[in-house]
């Protein structure tokens, strides 16, 4: 089994480029079963969830490969519109896939995917949505019965702007009859690549970025060539690894308008942050000091998936910083693993309070969830001695190579395969 072995106490220096970015891959996999012809994904990160996705194409009749960092998808021999109860529970967001097998088959079987480890994973805005442009809907025992002879644009007004439900919405809309609008939709940036991968492909939407996207339905779609976005979280966690650990960090590609929150946050704490279009560069020169209240909200506020990687960098600052979060019930389960390391944390509910140490030290920590394990790699970078970071397959879900990646930062990290040969001389660079 891999594990994670941190040495810490060292500054980063270093570039590297942001790899493509899951959230956004995942429902631009889903899509191409709206395309007739060959989509070509490139700079697609290589990645558990998308093995999972490409499984679940690969049942549906589909065929994907890979051509070094490139993925070509072609869903032509379509056979099949359920997903078996396995696939579905490989990947939380497999729900993704109901609209558009929807759009492209007039019905589709798939089970619940059911809760995670963040805390329950309702689906009921995807289902009531799908309902509003005209799919029946029956849960038989978790499984999921879809059925639509015609789906019909219409108006749909999400009660909170969720994002695999615009995605699910949008996808469904494609196949649609008639216009959608789809109103109090998420606004992060993957949804507008996806709306950027949709129109390539052929059809018409706009407005994605705003609260209102608008679906003209009943285009044909084709295949095309596309470019995947980089990954804002793991720039993200590459900045707060630097911010924490000190030094001088680049990451070509990262876009900083999709991480103003973060930058701004880590600014607040004391990093200087320059940006252009080829990438950002962040310096970290003294010790952090503690920010306002951060509070998670859909974005453009501060994203959720970056509370666990900010709260790791701000375990050594001056003072104390206190975290809402607003999206997950259960976000704060890598609190204890960061508490093994010396952070002291108090929980309360939605509420988190870090209070500065002086020292971390190092100590054998597990991943809880995906980005609770890449909060540990920053903390141990920060922190005095070995970390032993042990179920990373929770990482592998949405970091193609974190210890490639921080090395290149300068980082010393290695993966592992056992705990026996963790000794130094036998680890993979
Ligand atoms: C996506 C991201 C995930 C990120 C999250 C919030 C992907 C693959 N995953 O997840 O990394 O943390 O956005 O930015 O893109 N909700 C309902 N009913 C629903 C749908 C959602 O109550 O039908 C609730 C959820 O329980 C949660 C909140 O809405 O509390 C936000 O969820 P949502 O925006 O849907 O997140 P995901 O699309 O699952």
């Amino acid at each position: 089994m891999s594990q994670l072995l941190v040495r810490g106490g060292g500054c980063l220096r270093g570039s590297v480029t942001v790899q493509g970015a899951k959230n956004s891959v995942l429902p631009i996999l889903a899509a191409t079963l709206l395309a007739r012809g060959q989509v070509v994904l490139e700079g697609c990160p290589h990645l558990r969830d998308v093995d999972a996705s490409i499984r679940i194409l690969r049942y549906l009749g589909c065929e994907a490969q890979w051509e070094g960092s490139t993925l070509i998808v072609d869903t032509a021999a379509l056979k099949r519109c359920e997903i078996s109860d396995i696939l579905m529970r490989e990947m939380r967001s497999s729900a993704i896939f109901l609209g558009a097998i929807l759009a492209r088959c007039g019905r589709a079987d798939l089970s619940y995917p059911g809760g995670c480890e963040l805390g329950p994973r309702p689906i009921d805005l995807h289902l009531s949505g799908l309902r509003d442009l005209g799919a029946e809907i029956t849960d038989e025992g978790g499984v999921l019965h879809c059925r639509a002879a015609e789906l019909r644009g219409r108006e749909i007004l999400l009660s909170l702007p969720s994002v695999g439900a615009t995605e699910n919405l949008m996808l469904a809309a494609c196949g649609a009859s008639e216009t959608t609008v789809i109103s109090n939709a998420a606004r992060e940036p993957e949804i507008v690549d996806l709306q950027n991968f949709l129109n390539a492909c052929g059809a018409k939407v706009s407005g994605a970025g705003s609260s209102a996207i608008t679906v003209e339905g009943g285009q044909s779609l084709h295949g095309c060539v596309y470019g995947c976005m980089p990954d804002r979280i793991v720039a993200a966690t590459y900045l707060c690894a630097a911010a924490s650990a000190g030094g001088e960090i680049f990451l070509r590609g990262a876009e900083e308008r999709h991480l103003a929150p973060v930058t701004a946050v880590l600014r607040e704490a004391g990093c200087t942050i320059v940006s252009d279009s080829s990438g950002i560069l962040c310096a970290s020169r003294k010790r952090l000091r503690a920010v306002r209240t951060v509070r998670t909200a859909p974005y453009p506020g501060f994203p959720t998936d970056a509370q666990a990687i900010l709260m790791a960098a701000l375990l050594r600052s001056r003072g104390a910083t206190v975290f809402e979060e607003n999206i997950f019930e259960n976000r704060y389960r890598h609190v204890d693993e960061l508490v093994r390391m010396g952070a002291e944390i108090q929980v309360s509910g939605r509420v988190a309070v870090v209070t500065g140490v002086e020292t971390l030290h190092g100590a054998p920590v597990r991943c809880t969830d995906l980005r609770g394990g890449a909060a540990l790699c920053v903390a141990a970078l920060a922190a005095e001695g070995d970390t032993h970071i042990s179920e990373i397959g929770h990482i592998d879900r949405g970091y193609q190579d974190i210890a490639r990646d921080l090395q290149a930062l300068g980082a010393d990290i290695a993966r592992v395969e056992s705990p026996e040969n963790s000794n130094p001389d036998r680890r993979q660079r």
